[in-house]
């Protein structure tokens, strides 16, 4: 019989939040809410539908597999040159892709735990060793990152934020740790969450890519922008970088589609100042109603909430039974989405049932 690798063998699939349709199929309810995925509750930036829409009678045609005008509007945005940007099917594509490129066989990758699950899988399946080292104050600890680094090191992931707990690496720990990184390593900084940060010492990855260094920043159009179904997302590196990862990237890996509606929400500042003011007004409402219920919580700088709680599989499965997705994030924290108002207030309301407080 036909067998992978023992490296293929050892990967654990990824897991994804339940989705609503499943969940009500198996319990016969109905009106339940998903706060699982960190999607953008208020849904897509109605230009981007429209883009959308304009997009589809194209679509016997092949996609400009250079996204050109999706790059050029990234391009002006971040002040980069359209040979410093990459477009991925989804952030998730471009970690696979920059772990097939740089890692072979027994190369180690460093990385938090717990932390994106993707950046392990990406690497196991190259038949390289994720080495985890675990968060301090639900932070990553980049100076234990920075021992755990080995000549056997090829790559680096930080999630900033950091999903599943919010945080994220400020400008001192990040300059520090980044004159400690020599330069036959590559350092990934996932910043899916990039938008929703509002801390003024969120640690600037952009200025390493002015200054010539190994990095690969990766942002997504699945957060802020609303376009999780599309799969599209973008990595900012040096040209020698991406030069090299486009050799593995597959011709056409990003839609037509995805593409235009991709540009037009990034024109739609008003989409992504209306998700801004939802998620805020959520995260307060939450902090709020966790706070009441004596609830202790993880102040986040995304759009989600990290809640270390006991026995977190048994809370997960009696909130599905309230008609409320949320998402066991290890066996002592649960991981919930801000969503819209009256799915936050059923989130608390159901966890106070749960919790049986108030
Ligand atoms: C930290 C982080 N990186 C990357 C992704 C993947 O995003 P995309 O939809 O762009 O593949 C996610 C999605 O949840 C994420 O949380």
């Amino acid at each position: 019989m036909i067998r992978p690798p023992d490296y293929v063998l050892s990967i654990q699939p990824y897991v994804p939040g339940k989705p609503i349709e499943e969940l009500e199929r198996e319990l016969g309810i109905t009106n339940s809410v998903k706060l699982a995925s960190n999607e953008n509750p208020v849904g897509p930036s109605p230009a981007a539908l429209e883009a959308l829409r304009e997009s589809l009678a194209g679509i016997n045609r092949y996609p400009d597999g250079a996204g050109y005008y999706l790059k050029e509007g990234l391009s002006s945005m971040l002040s980069v040159a359209e040979h410093e940007l990459i477009l991925g099917n989804g952030s998730n594509e471009l970690l696979d892709i920059a772990a097939k490129t740089f890692m072979k066989d027994g190369d180690e990758a460093v990385m938090a735990t717990p932390s994106f699950v993707v950046y392990a899988m990406a690497v196991q399946s190259v038949g390289g060793r994720a080495v985890q080292v675990p968060l301090k104050d639900y932070t990553h600890d980049l100076s234990a990152m920075a021992d755990a680094i080995t000549p056997r090191t090829k790559m680096v992931f930080i999630a900033n934020p950091n999903n599943p707990t919010g945080t994220i690496s400020k400008k001192d720990d990040f300059d520090r740790f980044m004159e400690q990184v020599n330069e036959d390593i590559l350092v990934v900084v996932d910043e899916a969450y990039y938008e929703y940060v509002s801390d003024p010492a969120y640690a600037d990855s952009m200025k390493y890519l002015r200054s010539g260094k190994n990095i690969l920043i990766l942002r997504t159009f699945s957060k802020i922008y609303g376009l999780a179904g599309l799969r599209i997302g973008y990595g900012i590196g040096k040209k020698e970088i991406l030069t090299d990862m486009n050799r593995l990237r597959e011709p056409f890996n990003t839609n037509s589609a995805a593409q235009k509606a991709a540009g037009a929400a990034l024109k739609d500042a008003g989409h992504v100042a209306r998700s801004m003011k939802v998620n805020g007004e959520g995260r307060e409402y939450l902090y709020l109603g966790l706070s009441e219920m004596g609830v202790t919580y993880v102040p986040t700088e995304a759009n989600f909430i990290y809640i270390p709680i006991a026995e977190s599989g048994k809370v997960y499965e009696k909130l599905l039974k309230l008609g409320v997705i949320i998402r066991p994030a290890g066996p002592d924290a649960i991981r919930v989405t801000i969503g819209l108002p009256e799915e936050n207030r059923r989130f608390i309301e159901a966890l106070k049932e749960v919790l049986r407080v108030g």
